[in-house]
This record gives C-alpha cells, sequence and structure tokens, in this order.
C-alpha cells in the first residue's frame, strides 16, 4: 500500500473521532493485549535509554503512556512528553503518569517545540506513524520540532515480507479495520536511516 500524501487534506475531526471511539473503552486492556502484538518497543526504549546525550523526549502518538512510564525507569532523570490526537488516550495518559506532560494535537501540525520547555532531543513514534493520516507531514513536521542534532526514533510495524504470504495478506487486512498501514521499505529508506528488522521484517526501527 502507498503512504498517503503530504498534503493536510484529511479529515481530522473525523479521525479523532474514530480514534476516541476505538479508544474510549480499549484504552483499559490496551497495555495487556498489545504485548502480544506491538514488537520492537522494548528494543527501541532500550536502545534510546543507553544514549546519554539527551534529557527531553516527547513520543509522538503516545497513547496510555506506557513507553514513557517505562523510559522513566530506565532515565529517572530525563524529562518527557507525549503528543496525542485521541482525547480517550490523553485523559488516560495525564491520570496514569501525573509526573510527565502532555499535549493535545495532530503529529502533522501541532507545535510541540515548548512542550518541555525548550526543544526536545529525541521525538519517538511508537506504531503511531502506521496510523497517522500523513505521515511525511508528521516526520517533516517532527524535523522542524527536534532541537538541533536530534534525533527522530521510529518503531512500527514493517513490510511483513518476511512472513509467510497468506499470513502478511491477512495481517494486513487486519491492520487495516483499525486504520493501520504498515511501514513500507521505499518509504522508510526514503525518510530514514539506520534501518533495523525484526523477525519476519514484522517491525522496523528507524531514525531520521
Ligand atoms: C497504536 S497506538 C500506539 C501507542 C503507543 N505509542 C504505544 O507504543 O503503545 C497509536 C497512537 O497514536 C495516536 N495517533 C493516531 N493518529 C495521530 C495523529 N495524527 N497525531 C497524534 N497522535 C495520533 C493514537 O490515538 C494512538 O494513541
Amino acid at each position: 500500500m502507498t503512504q498517503p500524501s503530504t498534503a493536510l487534506d484529511v479529515d481530522q475531526k473525523g479521525h479523532r473521532d474514530f480514534l476516541n471511539r476505538y479508544y474510549g473503552i480499549s484504552r483499559y486492556f490496551y497495555d495487556l493485549t498489545r504485548k502480544y502484538y506491538l514488537f520492537g518497543r522494548d528494543r527501541a526504549l532500550r536502545q534510546l535509554a543507553a544514549e546519554q546525550n539527551w534529557s527531553r523526549l516527547i513520543e509522538i502518538g503516545s497513547g496510555t503512556g506506557r513507553n514513557l512510564r517505562k523510559l522513566r525507569k530506565l532515565r529517572p532523570d530525563a524529562s518527557l512528553g507525549g503528543v496525542e490526537a485521541s482525547d480517550a488516550m490523553l485523559d488516560h495518559a495525564r491520570a496514569r503518569c501525573p509526573h510527565m506532560h502532555f499535549m493535545r494535537g495532530f503529529a502533522e501540525e501541532v507545535d510541540y517545540s515548548k512542550l518541555l520547555g525548550a526543544p526536545p532531543q529525541r521525538i519517538l513514534f511508537s506504531y503511531s506513524l502506521s496510523m497517522i493520516q500523513e505521515p511525511v507531514a508528521a516526520l517533516e513536521q517532527a524535523r522542524r520540532m527536534v532541537a538541533p542534532g536530534g534525533d527522530v526514533v521510529i518503531v512500527d510495524f514493517a513490510d511483513l515480507e518476511g512472513l509467510p504470504s497468506t499470513w502478511a495478506a491477512g495481517l494486513r487486512a487486519w491492520l487495516r479495520t483499525f486504520h493501520v498501514n504498515p511501514i513500507e521499505h521505499d518509504f522508510i529508506s526514503q525518510h530514514a536511516r539506520d534501518i533495523q528488522y525484526g523477525p519476519g521484517r514484522y517491525f522496523v526501527i528507524a531514525r531520521l
């Protein structure tokens, strides 16, 4: 599937309504269920935590705040925040992460450069880029928001090319029902570097 264009011509209200419906109830059991299929997140978090040259990180599409809470344990000194389009997820994350900073907005356009007082040296997209309607615009915005010399890290569904084709087709069809588009190789290689694939090319970890 081709990734959507850069133009911000999408129905943002419709997207937020979908996210609020989808996560309204599922946010309560989200972390429990997603550990069985959102692979690669902990590897990406460990890699981030091992780097000492950052103290401010913002996650885009921070969901329940699961990744931020894990990072807090690994890097208690860091200042952490999240940008989230879904009101349901935002309320949930704010309640569960009282010492972190969150803002409501769409990754493609919201200005989050001051959320932590100064631009973040790391921006994390964890299984959010595949759900964002305009991923190119979201990455361009991240490039504008990140501090000079900082990095944007992506972990997400990859092209599934190493899986048996019937499994890959079934998984793609299932993901489409949740408005998720796996990240294609052409797309990631055009926009990112340091590309690491997980087994079966199920997930990808990459940097801008
Ligand atoms: C699959 S969840 C991943 C949550 C979390 N990052 C994780 O790894 O568990 C995708 C998240 O991205 C959010 N999202 C989707 N489109 C977005 C957009 N355009 N801007 C900001 N957040 C968005 C969703 O509301 C949801 O919380």
